[in-house]
């Protein structure tokens, strides 16, 4: 049997708990590089490890055998899930898990309840309070993340659905949870254990009518956003419970969640509320739909695409979204590799959000060892583009869409685009016309300088890096 060993609040617990922070912090720092961020995670991880230990130490801490099959079921799915899932499916994962945050939140907001309810006393509003935002927000939280993964999973339908009068029940759901928290509030000598339960249906509903009319693909804004919710819900158990590696813990991940949401909607040229509330990003995610009006255009084979390749002085490659799709960064490192051994200099150009996921691209690439220094971000490299022989564009379309520039009236007019129609050659590797994400043609097909590889991604890098070989 383990002794409880530490005093809640005492000197050793609050040492530990700070260490444990300075860990988090730590880790978020170092994630913030490629080089660095595999070190990073494990550093926050060491920390989690060490706030958890502290915490099972501390005096009041019992029912071992719970703890032990909680622990081992929560091991047991973390381990098969990171073993098992797809770089492609890490957005539907990081949705269930931030879900899956909140909604442990709200359950310790419920325990807090029932635990003041059977005392007989009356809750502290310093403790209340907290308690109800912890419970509203990690309730929203869990059932927004919910229908995020699943329409990211497509066990729901991805589009934005619309449910009747939709803006109006959420409104009345609003005031009816905080008409509700204030009569809990008021009546803290005993509140109604019934009230709070039903506070947390509606907020659960909530959570649902917020994200079901969201495009699929503009899941990962939301998802990001949601995260930030749970971090804040549980800054707020942390003040309830009195424990303050669960405040330090829940704000970073709210202030870091909240920068990140910004950061994707200011690199989509749009904002919070415009990805929240207007519908769009239900396109059809890189597959077909849309406009695919044939305009003419120059398409070639792998054969011509290397020839032109392993003549260049200077060859920048653009992945995108099709590049995850395919599975395609081994072929295409394969590619650079071939071009290199020609004495081609080449980069990879990394637009913030190419993919579905921040980091994505910078992830795949890193998993097939391409070095960090080839990696440009888009600031970077766009100066560079005027000077480069041939921009490789594989499985990437709006973030190469030059109508961003030169529209005004295009739905991603104003996003930053990696600049591939200034360099000298473009060749373009995709299955079709089909537009992106966006929804949207592109006008760099049909550029005098641009050349359409129609093939999978990775069987056409595998073609082409073949094909150099053979010159
Ligand atoms: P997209 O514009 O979505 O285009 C991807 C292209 O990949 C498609 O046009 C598709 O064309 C092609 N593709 C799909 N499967 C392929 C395969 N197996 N082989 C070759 N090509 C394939 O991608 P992007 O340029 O990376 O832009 C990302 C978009 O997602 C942006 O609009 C961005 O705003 C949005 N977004 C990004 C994020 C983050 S954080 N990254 C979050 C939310 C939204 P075919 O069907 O013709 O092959």
């Amino acid at each position: 049997m383990i002794e409880a060993v530490l005093k809640p609040g005492g000197d050793a617990a609050t040492a530990l708990y700070i260490v444990a922070f300075s860990l988090f912090i730590l880790g978020v720092k170092r994630g913030t590089h490629p080089t660095t961020a595999k070190q990073g995670n494990l550093v926050a991880a060491f920390g989690m490890a060490v706030a958890v230990v502290t915490t099972l130490l501390l005096d009041g801490v019992g029912n071992w055998g719970l703890i032990a099959l909680g622990l081992g079921i929560g091991t047991a799915v973390g381990v098969t899930a990171s073993v098992r899932v797809k770089m492609t499916e890490m957005p539907q994962m990081v949705a269930l898990y931030n879900g899956v945050g909140g909604g442990a939140v709200a359950l310790i907001a419920w325990s807090e309840i029932r635990h003041g309810i059977s005392l007989g006393e009356t809750i502290p509003l310093d403790t209340l309070i907290p308690v109800l935002f912890a419970a509203v927000v990690g309730s929203v939280s869990f059932w927004g993340s919910n229908i995020a993964f699943a329409k990211l999973q497509d066990l729901i339908p991805t589009r934005p659905l619309a449910v009747p009068g939709q803006q109006a029940i959420n409104v009345v759901l609003l005031i009816g949870i905080l008409v509700a928290c204030t009569d809990i509030a008021i009546n803290n000598d005993d509140p109604s254990q019934a009230i709070f339960i039903a506070v947390l249906l509606a907020a659960g509903l909530l959570g649902n009518l917020v994200v079901l009319p969201i495009g699929g693909a503009d899941m990962p804004v939301v998802i990001s956003l949601l995260n930030a919710f749970t971090g804040l819900s549980a800054a707020a158990a942390g003040f309830a419970l009195d424990n303050v590696a669960l405040i330090v813990a829940g704000t970073l991940v709210g202030s870091s969640g909240t920068i990140l949401t910004m950061e994707m909607a200011t690199a989509m040229n749009r904002s919070v509320a415009n990805v929240l509330f207007a519908g769009f990003g239900g396109a059809p995610a890189g597959g077909a739909g849309g406009s695919t009006e044939e305009r003419p255009h120059v398409s070639i084979g792998a054969q011509d695409a290397a020839i032109k390749l392993a003549y260049a002085d200077s060859v920048v490659i653009v992945p995108g979204y099709g590049l995850a799709v395919a599975q395609a960064q081994h072929a295409i490192k394969e590619v650079g590799d071939e071009l290199e051994k020609r004495g081609v200099t080449v980069n990879y150009a990394i637009h913030p959000v190419a993919g579905r996921m921040p980091g994505h691209m910078n992830v795949l690439l890193a998993e097939a060892d391409v070095p960090y220094e080839q990696l440009k971000e888009m600031e970077e490299i766009n100066p560079e583009m005027p000077r480069t022989d041939v921009a490789v564009v594989v499985g990437a379309n709006d973030v190469t869409n030059p109508a961003a520039k030169n529209d005004p009236n295009s739905p991603i007019a104003g996003m930053p685009i990696i600049e591939v129609d200034q360099a000298q050659q473009v060749i373009v590797i995709k299955r079709s016309l089909s537009p992106g994400f966006a929804g949207i043609d592109n006008d760099l097909f049909y550029e005098s300088n641009t050349s359409m590889l129609f093939d999978d991604a990775k069987k056409a890098a595998a073609d082409i890096a073949a094909e150099i070989q053979n010159l």
